[in-house]
């Protein structure tokens, strides 16, 4: 096969060595924790599924999407932004449903981006950034997240000629892999930033819903300006525990949303309309609906956050997300680091450096396993590390 140069950056082998080393381990009976799954261990909530069944059930609801309105769907996503962050949004023309926000993610670079062009990608940062980026013959400039930032980027330290040839800026608040938030402050100035330099704004919302306290995240789009510059991407995986469903939204700038759904004209065919219905339901759903659930996860944040620090990990606990990022003891590698407790101590963590240089030194540790077996982990971890 004589495969096209846009194949040549898109990595993943070592993400797929990695799995075939834990599915053997468990093949041979080993009881390993996995501490690197980025997918709720809960299910969704009981009347969402009882919906999906009954429409599955019905036999004309299994047509081309096109054969249904798409208005309720639309509807139901403005109305979400609404009730959730005081943004109006035109459904017909500022909302666009997608199978997940993957799906979005990537479409949006090759409405963006071709060779000689530039994205900035925050480092380090959800994976899929920066080969989405690649594949399209543009360059990928890493604008660094780091501590003394709040992992937030710093806008001025961006060289002036990436700027120049930049198109897109990625921003990923609640974000992943740092669990890290935005401040109102912090959009403020990206929008000014984005005006002055012609740069669209691409804000990942994913992370919204699963939040702790009072801490209840905000969207891109609440700031004034937003939309000119920008779109977000939003999903109901982790907001409501069913990221097999793909289902999400990208909403903001028409001109953004447009070319999104015109290319996504030839690569799908819409939402299967069983789940429309059942999205419209969950984004009507009560706004405390996931409360509980949000509490399970911050008790095991603290339980991490407790056990770990004494250890020697250099902890950021999180306000947002189900991620703890925490500095490797002893400065042995990341990746060095997770082999060996995967080993030694049957745990599974994500070696930083696979979302960017800068995650170097750091793993991350997802919390979508239940208190006692996080506990059991911890108990391991410190026997490992003594
Ligand atoms: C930051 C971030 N964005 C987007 C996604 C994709 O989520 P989905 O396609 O399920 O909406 C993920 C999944 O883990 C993520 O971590």
């Amino acid at each position: 096969m004589r495969f096209a140069k846009r194949m040549e950056p898109l990595k993943g082998l070592l993400t797929m060595e990695m799995n075939m080393r834990l599915a053997r381990m468990k093949a041979e009976g080993r009881d390993v924790i996995n501490l690197g799954i980025g997918d709720p261990d809960f299910t969704p909530p009981g009347h969402l599924l009882q919906v999906m069944k009954e429409a599955v059930g019905n036999p004309d609801y299994h047509h081309y999407p096109s054969s249904y309105r798409p208005e309720p769907l639309r509807k139901a996503i403005a109305d979400w932004y609404r009730r959730r962050f005081a943004v109006d949004l035109d459904p017909a023309t500022e909302v666009l449903p997608l199978l997940g926000s993957t799906d979005g993610l990537f479409m949006i670079h090759f409405c963006l981006l071709e060779p000689g062009d530039v994205g900035l990608v925050p480092d380090p940062s959800y994976p899929s950034y920066e080969a989405c980026v690649n594949m399209t013959g543009a360059r990928t400039e890493r604008v660094p997240l780091l501590p003394e930032n709040a992992f937030l980027p710093d806008l001025d330290s961006i060289p002036s000629e990436a700027i120049r040839a930049a198109k897109l800026i990625w921003v990923n608040y609640p974000n992943n892999p740092t669990g890290a938030t935005a401040t109102p402050d912090f959009y403020r100035r990206l929008i000014s930033w984005a005006k002055e330099n012609d740069v669209a704004v691409v804000s990942d919302n994913a992370y919204s819903e699963v939040y702790f306290d009072e801490h209840r995240p905000v969207s891109f789009l609440e700031f004034p300006g937003a939309r000119d510059v920008g779109v977000e991407i939003h999903s109901l995986s982790k907001s409501y525990n069913c990221c097999g469903w793909r289902s999400g939204m990208l909403v903001g700038n028409k001109d953004l949303v447009a070319a999104v759904g015109r290319i996504k004209v030839h690569s799908d065919r819409g939402m299967f309309y069983p789940l429309q219905l059942t999205s419209v339901q969950a984004l009507n759903s009560p706004a405390d609906l996931m409360a509980g659930r949000n509490r399970i996860y911050q008790e095991r944040r603290d339980l991490l956050v407790q056990g770990l620090g004494p250890m020697g990990f250099k902890v950021y606990s999180p306000k947002a997300t189900f991620y703890l990022w925490a500095g490797v003891p002893n400065g042995v590698s990341s990746l060095d680091f997770c082999y060996q407790a995967l080993e030694k101590a049957n745990v599974w963590m994500i070696p930083g450096f696979l979302y960017g240089p800068h995650g170097e030194g750091y793993v991350r540790i997802a919390f979508t396993q239940p208190v006692e077996r996080l506990a059991e982990a911890v108990r391991r971890l410190e026997k490992f590390l003594s």
